[in-house]
């Protein structure tokens, strides 16, 4: 009897814990138009595509996703936060829409809905610029830092490298100006806009990966998805996605 009770409290645990994982409880089209208002979860520690200035967050995500919006007929709000909750926040449609420079990837695709792709990204490798570290192949023995969460995390984990994970990107940056790490890794317009003159930091030739960025959304989102694929499509084939790269002095790399 205890036992049956036991599993049968089990079962009911383990359909609890799916419905929240694997919920569909996304927003629709319809529910985002009734609100008039689509709530994106942000990291604004990732110049150019979105950062702090003035007390609000900008970047190219933000004036992408800005005539997204107004193509919907909706406001967007920011609710800023770690990465880590940006993935974790969609996946539970806690927030409508995650624009981080989320690159689309498999593990998450499990998890989460994505926009197509809008921008072909690449990781690179940050070092001091007196560094014996010229590439990947000299990680090995290495520690890197990475911001928590993000692809460079889990490539590390992917390929055995040693690494301190961060959640904010400018403490990523700051184990490798300290000499807590060998190198940090992370996006490549990121890195460019990061490491300023005086740093005595050095990006690496070598692109480690391909970072394909989209906007992601939870399951149960489909429509609004395929509303949004229509939008930013039209936004790419008329040029104003790679005008808004012009803007902030970036050139668009077409996924
Ligand atoms: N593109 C990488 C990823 O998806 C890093 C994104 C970090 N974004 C941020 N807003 N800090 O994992």
């Amino acid at each position: 009897m205890f036992k049956k009770i036991i599993s049968i409290v089990l079962a009911a645990l383990m359909i609890c814990a799916c419905l929240t994982a694997c919920g569909k409880n996304g927003a629709s089209l319809a529910d985002v138009k009734k609100a008039g208002v689509l709530i994106a979860a942000t990291s604004p520690d990732f110049p150019p595509f979105e950062s702090i200035e003035g007390g609000e967050v900008v970047g190219i995500e933000v004036q992408i996703l800005k005539l997204i919006c107004q193509e919907l007929g909706v406001e967007l709000k920011i609710e800023q936060m770690d990465f880590d909750s940006v993935l974790t926040g969609i996946q539970t449609a806690k927030y409508d829409c995650g624009m981080s420079g989320i690159t689309v990837d498999e593990d998450r695709k499990k998890n989460m809905l994505f926009t197509d792709p809008y921008y072909n990204a690449a990781q690179v490798i940050v070092v001091k610029a007196d560094s014996a570290i010229t590439g990947k192949a000299d990680l090995a023995d290495k520690t890197v830092s990475v911001q928590t969460g993000t692809t460079a995390e889990s490539g590390c984990q992917d390929a055995k490298i040693a690494y301190q994970g961060f959640n904010a990107n400018a403490d990523a940056k700051a184990a490798l100006t300290t000499g807590k790490v060998d190198a940090w890794i992370v996006d490549n317009l990121t890195a460019i806009q990061m490491v300023e003159e005086g740093d005595g930091l050095t990006i690496l030739e070598e692109k480690m990966t391909n970072e394909p960025y989209a906007f992601a959304f939870a399951f149960g989102s489909e429509d609004l998805v395929a509303q949004i694929n229509t939008i930013q499509e039209k936004l790419i084939a008329d040029g104003t996605i790679e005008q808004i790269f012009a803007d902030f002095g970036e050139t668009y790399v077409k996924p």
